[in-house]
């Protein structure tokens, strides 16, 4: 009796098994019905749209074969280093990027040109960037999570905060961890909230000198030429008045032609 029971167990067990199998199967064909590239999962919403997730797959370059409707692409937790120019080009619904937790210390211009107009969201959070590339930004008009990166803040990054297109209040997630000059008290602060933090007063020292040196020149030339003016008037002046001496005071008219004659 209990022979029969486990042999019928048995059965219905390989029959489960088999079943588990070819829904297994299944779920594996759908995934490489819809699946995007490099072992990415993507999933699809009517609300949402597109959603590729490339997470945690030690990737080392950014995907290039993404469907072209995507919404949302998640390439955290790999081990990208850089965003090339153009990047991701081809997807213009593009709104939301994640490319946390990489090893990005590198933007190149334009890397994110072409999702100027759909972007809405980037995640840079937790990499290597040390400095900020504003022209890897162009046109990028998106909320950015800068935090958690080495930034490097000096009178470059100054210099360009105001031209820098995204959101503003990304740019608070630009936390010094270096500064230069060094101790001005930039390091660990958001550099955008350091209210009187100035970068730029060493190069604006080096300007100031520059200008006081060509003024300098500039005032050692124009006082030499006036000497140099006075001078030569002067002696003009001299010669001048030692050759009206030379000639005969209160001359008369015939005595001057005489003499302008026996000269001649
Ligand atoms: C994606 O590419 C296909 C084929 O080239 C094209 O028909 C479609 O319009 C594209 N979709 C988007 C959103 O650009
Ligand atoms: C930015 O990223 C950090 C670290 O990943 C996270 O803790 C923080 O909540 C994020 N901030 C926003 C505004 O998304």
């Amino acid at each position: 009796m209990h022979l029969l029971a486990s042999g019928w167990l048995l059965r219905h067990s390989v029959v489960m098994c088999l079943l588990l199998h070819s829904v297994v199967l299944m779920t594996c064909f759908h995934h490489a019905a819809t699946s995007c590239s490099q072992g990415c999962y993507c999933s699809e919403s009517d609300s949402r749209g597109k959603t590729v997730r490339c997470s945690n797959l030690r990737l080392t370059e950014i995907p290039q074969d993404l469907p072209n409707d995507t919404r949302r692409i998640y390439l955290d937790f790999n081990l990208l280093t850089e965003v090339p120019s153009n990047a991701f080009q081809g997807l213009p619904l593009l709104s939301e990027l994640d490319l946390s937790n990489n090893e990005l210390a590198k933007l190149e211009q334009g890397a994110f040109r072409s999702l100027g107009p759909s972007l809405t969201f980037l995640d840079l959070s937790s990499n290597k960037l040390v400095n900020f590339n504003p022209e890897a930004f162009e046109g990028l008009r998106a909320r950015a999570n800068l935090t958690n990166n080495p930034w490097h803040c000096d009178c470059s990054l100054q210099m360009s905060m105001p031209h820098i297109d995204l959101e503003p209040l990304s740019l608070t997630g630009i936390v010094c961890e270096t500064s230069d000059p060094p101790d001005v008290g930039a390091e660990g602060v958001p550099f955008l909230l350091a209210q009187d933090l100035d970068l730029c007063v060493v190069m604006k020292k080096t300007t100031d000198v520059a200008m006081l040196v060509t003024m300098f020149g500039w005032f050692t030339m124009v006082i030499s030429y006036l000497v140099y003016y006075v001078r030569h008037n002067t002696e003009d002046a001299r010669r001048h008045l030692e050759y009206l001496k030379s000639l005969p005071t209160k001359p008369g008219p015939s005595e001057a032609s005489s003499t302008v004659s026996t000269m001649v």
